[in-house]
Parts: C-alpha cells; structure tokens; sequence
C-alpha cells in the first residue's frame, strides 16, 4: 500500500471531516491490530492537521491511561483518572476543548510549545477504552466544530 497525498479543506468544516473520515477508514478499516490501527490514525490525524504539534492516543489500563501510538516529540507515559486534560476528559466521559493550556488547572505540559489542545474520549461497549489527544501551537486553535467532527471520525476505531 502506498499513501497518496490528500489535500484537506482550510476550513475544517463538512467536507474536513467526511476526507478525515474516509482517510482514516481507509487506513485502518479491516485491521485487527489495536497498535497497527492507531499507529495509522495518529498518522492520518497529523496529516490532516499541520498545525497540531503532537496527535496520539492514550489507553486506559488498570486504572490509569498509558501512552499509545502517536506523533510529536515524547510525551508522559502515564496519567492518573481526573489528571491533566486527558485524565478530566476521561473522568468527565466527554471531550474537552482547551484554548490556552496555561488557564486549564492542571494541564500536563508535554511540549513547551503547546497553546491549545482538544482531547475526546472514544468509547467501545459504552465504555471509554482510550483517548485522543491533539495539541496545536496556536491559541484558540480547536473548536466546537472539531469537537463534534473529531468524535464522528473516531467513533470507528473500536477497541480490538
Ligand atoms: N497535555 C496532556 C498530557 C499529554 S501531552 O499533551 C501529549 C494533559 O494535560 O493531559
């Protein structure tokens, strides 16, 4: 299999996310492999956000989330339930969308360079398995609209 190249929409609207969609069904879709399926998702993620500086998943195993595929610079291997961004989206079963990671009590700073991030939980069975975690360099960078495109595209990539 060879990649070819997408150009996604600036804006990040309908059209994003039905490419993201398809994007990531293509290179995940019929893979039984947990790591193979979020090692592609992590890839086909940071494609289609140039901007995001760090994209990956965190699992949860054995009470906390332990660091999973991803792309960026390395990253804490755990976090605590109801710690950090991730550790709250967890605890709180919904996504969160952070302007300024500086004005979220208890952000766990990773890259220096980090301004705003967008974590949404995804959930097989009803119950949430993992996270994912996306952080841009640029304030304000995340919106509603990601949020809701976000959990569209990822709800697919059940736990295997
Ligand atoms: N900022 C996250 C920690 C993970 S790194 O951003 C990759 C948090 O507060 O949970």
């Amino acid at each position: 299999m060879s990649y070819i190249e997408v150009s996604y929409p600036k804006r990040r609207g309908e059209e994003f996310y039905k490419m993201l969609k398809e994007q990531l069904e293509l290179y995940t879709g019929g893979e039984r492999d947990q790591t193979a399926v979020l090692a592609n998702a992590s890839s086909v993620l940071a494609q289609a956000f140039p901007e995001a500086n760090w994209v990956g998943f965190y699992l949860v195993d054995a009470g906390e989330l332990r660091l999973g595929p991803f792309q960026g610079r390395p990253a804490v291997t755990r976090i605590g339930y109801g710690l950090g961004v991730c550790g709250s989206a967890w605890k709180r079963c919904e996504a969160i969308v952070v302007d300024e990671v500086e004005c979220f009590e208890g952000h766990i700073a990773c890259d220096c360079n980090t301004h705003s991030e967008i974590v949404v939980p995804l959930k097989s069975d009803g119950e949430i398995w993992c996270v994912m975690d996306m952080d841009s360099v640029i304030p304000s960078h995340f919106t509603e609209e990601d949020r809701a495109g976000l959990e569209g595209c990822l709800d697919r990539l059940l736990r295997r």
